[in-house]
């Protein structure tokens, strides 16, 4: 069996790692877009255009079986897009706002994306559907994509969306952004036991192993 993975770049990484681990017998064939990263900032019909050849790619030539989209900014914009343009399952990632509302005791919650992701109709839906009653912090973390995949971490900008976060009496950070889940183990750090930090991986994993049956 085989399983198309896809994200801008570095991101997607640890998503393959994590699916290699989970099904050990699919082979995941990973491709990225690393010429014209970042995606978060680019609009949802450049995304489109830019991922078409490659959801054709995946089936054409790599003929995989699913097709795991481990990015968050093409899932919240053009998920069902990439849908049509093949006929085998496409899953994607998207912030995990409806957990992130059943964990919070603070009524209080962080979400991690990049600016493509926090103005997207999925988003905005999302947060209609679970998080009206909450208090929704969107720290900026336009730069963060490009600094986690050129692994130059900038600690004191981490630090300070943290710290806004913890401010705000926000006990659950949302990581809607799969370069994020590279610095998953310094935010924990720098939260502290008092803040949960959620990203949809183990999730994404078991909804591929139900499509794929396996
Ligand atoms: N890793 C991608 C995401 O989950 C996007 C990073 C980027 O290219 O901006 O949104």
């Amino acid at each position: 069996m085989k399983v198309g993975v896809f994200d801008s770049g570095v991101g997607g990484e640890n998503v393959v790692a994590a699916i290699k681990i989970a099904i050990p017998k699919a082979e995941v064939i990973f491709r990225d877009d690393r010429a014209h990263l970042p995606y978060g900032n680019k609009t949802a019909s450049q995304i489109l255009e830019l991922m078409t050849p490659i959801m054709q790619t995946f089936t054409d030539q790599d003929q995989v079986d699913a097709i795991v989209i481990a990015c968050n900014t093409a899932s919240t914009n053009i998920l069902d897009q990439l849908k049509e343009l093949v006929s085998v399952p496409v899953i994607g990632f998207v912030p995990m706002i409806k957990p992130a509302s059943l964990m919070t005791k603070t009524n209080t919650i962080t979400v991690c994306a990049t600016p493509g992701t926090l103005k997207s109709n999925r988003y905005a839906a999302l947060k209609a559907a679970y998080a009206r009653d909450l208090v929704v912090i969107e720290p900026d973390c336009s730069d963060w994509a490009e600094m986690i995949e050129a692994n130059k971490l900038n600690m004191a900008r981490i630090g300070d969306v943290v710290n806004q976060s913890m401010r705000a009496g926000s006990d659950v950070i949302v990581l809607g952004c799969t370069h994020y889940h590279w610095i998953e183990d310094q935010l924990k750090q720098l939260a502290g036991p008092n803040i949960t930090i959620i990203q949809p991986t183990t999730s994404v994993i078991a909804e591929l192993k139900r499509v794929l049956d396996c």
